[in-house]
């Protein structure tokens, strides 16, 4: 059955084309079954069979103004029959004001906007910008961190996502950023933690040549690979040595930007200003495909003269950028950022709190704004993960059973490893954030029975 625009129109024939037609990222082709989505609309998407889930992943973290808003939406149809796409070689109205409000609400003198259709893309022009900036080569790029399924994205990745694009582009260095409960300097506090990973920093720098260093990347709070939030002054740390040694930040700002942090951006709740700030996803929630690099004066100059040799047929969409105008328009109306943050101070952490002392399974609770991460373990003691790093198979089997539980009651969770993370649309009614967490609290009992300690 097909409807007038000619699309299948149920379950079974959506689920049958996509399975002999699509391919799909990350994954074994035939170990999957995705669910076929008929419809969604703010926190919540619905199945086919009437089911509906309150999406406590935004998507994948960048559903920041929820499904289908209705003046975003508006927008785009008000917009499509002026530009459906123009050539990134002239001016356009709706590029130029997107780049207008992106620059005005970024930190520090990053005043320029490279537009590309996502992530990755940003963070591959941002280390091309810093390499061509400073005439170095290496990049020091963190564990346990994304920066996309590009080359040298990729390459800058610090999680297993990388081993299959190995060798990959040569000149990435990498480092361990903060991670106190999990400690790669066996720090037993915050600060001390700050302290040693920003030793451990100028050690890398005093052996690989600060001379030769073009740029230092990192995740604001690192997203995937565990909201991991730095500690206060780790930031600042990062910036004086970038100073120090003639080194280009890059803060990466694909996934904790554009409110998630409850802030506009991450880096904004330490004052902190980088060279370069990537973004894209929470952008304009991915109603059109769009990302970009903010760019300081500094390095935009190095571009006055000389031609940037990067490019994109797409840079820039008009439609794409009008829908960031719109999104950032009805952010600032609608109060979001603000929302976010106190979903965090308010709602999400003091529940959060209160599930990690009923549940033994949860050995750490951390995050900020509507960014959030429950550590899952076997044992509080040891901090043994409930499944092992990078787990699939049988080995995942209590991660799975967890999201099982989740799913069977509404609740469509974002898991990782032996983690849960909270992350729903920012604008999410606090309403709907409790009844999710109540489920989250149900679906922990699942975890608890993997408990050993
Ligand atoms: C921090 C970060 N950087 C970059 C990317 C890549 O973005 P994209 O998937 O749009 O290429 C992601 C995607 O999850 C991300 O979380």
């Amino acid at each position: 059955m097909t409807d007038l625009a000619g699309l299948p129109t149920d379950d079974a024939d959506v689920r049958k084309l996509d399975r002999a037609h699509v391919f799909h990222s990350w994954s074994a082709q035939a170990l999957i079954d995705p669910l076929p989505i008929a419809s969604a609309e703010g926190s919540y998407f619905t199945d086919y069979n009437g089911k509906r889930y309150l999406d406590f992943s935004s998507g994948l973290v960048n559903v920041n103004i929820g499904y289908a808003h209705p003046r975003l939406i508006a927008a785009i149809q008000e917009y499509a029959p002026r530009f459906t796409t123009i050539a990134p070689t002239f001016a356009n109205d709706a590029r130029s004001e997107a780049a207008r409000l992106i620059a005005e609400l970024a930190p520090g003198d990053l005043d320029r906007v490279f537009f590309t259709n996502g992530g990755a893309e940003a963070t591959e022009n941002a280390m091309r910008m810093a390499r061509l900036h400073t005439g170095r080569h290496k990049v020091l790029a963190a564990y346990r961190s994304y920066h996309g399924a590009t080359a040298g994205a990729i390459a800058m990745t610090g999680d297993p996502r990388r081993w299959g694009a190995e060798p990959g582009v040569p000149g990435i260095v990498r480092y361990w950023g903060p991670y106190p409960y999990r400690s790669a300097f066996h720090s037993s506090s915050a600060e001390e933690e700050c302290t040693r990973a920003l030793q451990h920093l100028r050690d890398l720098i005093m052996v690989e040549g600060g001379h030769n260093i073009a740029a230092i990347i990192l995740e604001t709070v690192v997203g995937t690979n565990g909201i991991l939030v730095p500690p206060d002054g780790y930031l600042a740390g990062v910036r004086a040595i970038c100073d120090e040694f003639g080194i280009v930040m890059i803060a990466d700002e694909v996934m904790a930007g554009f409110g998630r942090c409850g802030e506009w951006f991450g880096i904004d709740h330490w004052g902190v200003a980088p060279d370069l700030i990537t973004f894209a996803k929470g952008v304009n929630s991915g109603y059109v495909p769009l990302g970009g690099v903010i760019i300081s004066e500094r390095i935009a100059r190095t571009f006055d003269e000389r031609p940037f040799p990067g490019g994109l047929t797409y840079s820039g969409h008009p439609l794409a950028c009008a829908s960031a105008v719109a999104s950032i328009n009805i952010f600032k109306d609608e109060g979001i950022v603000e929302h976010a943050r106190l979903l965090g101070t308010d709602v999400i952490g003091p529940a959060l709190a209160k599930i990690a002392d009923k549940h033994p399974s949860v050995g750490e609770v951390r995050g900020l704004g509507a960014f959030w991460a429950l550590e899952l373990v076997r044992d509080r003691e040891t901090r043994e993960p409930l499944v092992p790093y990078n787990a699939s198979g049988a080995d995942a089997k209590p991660m799975n059973e967890f999201a099982a539980a989740c799913k069977e009651r509404g609740l469509w969770p974002f898991t990782h490893f032996n983690r849960t993370h909270v992350v729903p649309p920012c604008n999410t009614s606090a309403d709907d954030v409790r009844a999710g967490l109540e489920i989250l609290d149900e679906a922990l009992e699942v975890a608890d029975g993997y408990y050993t300690g």
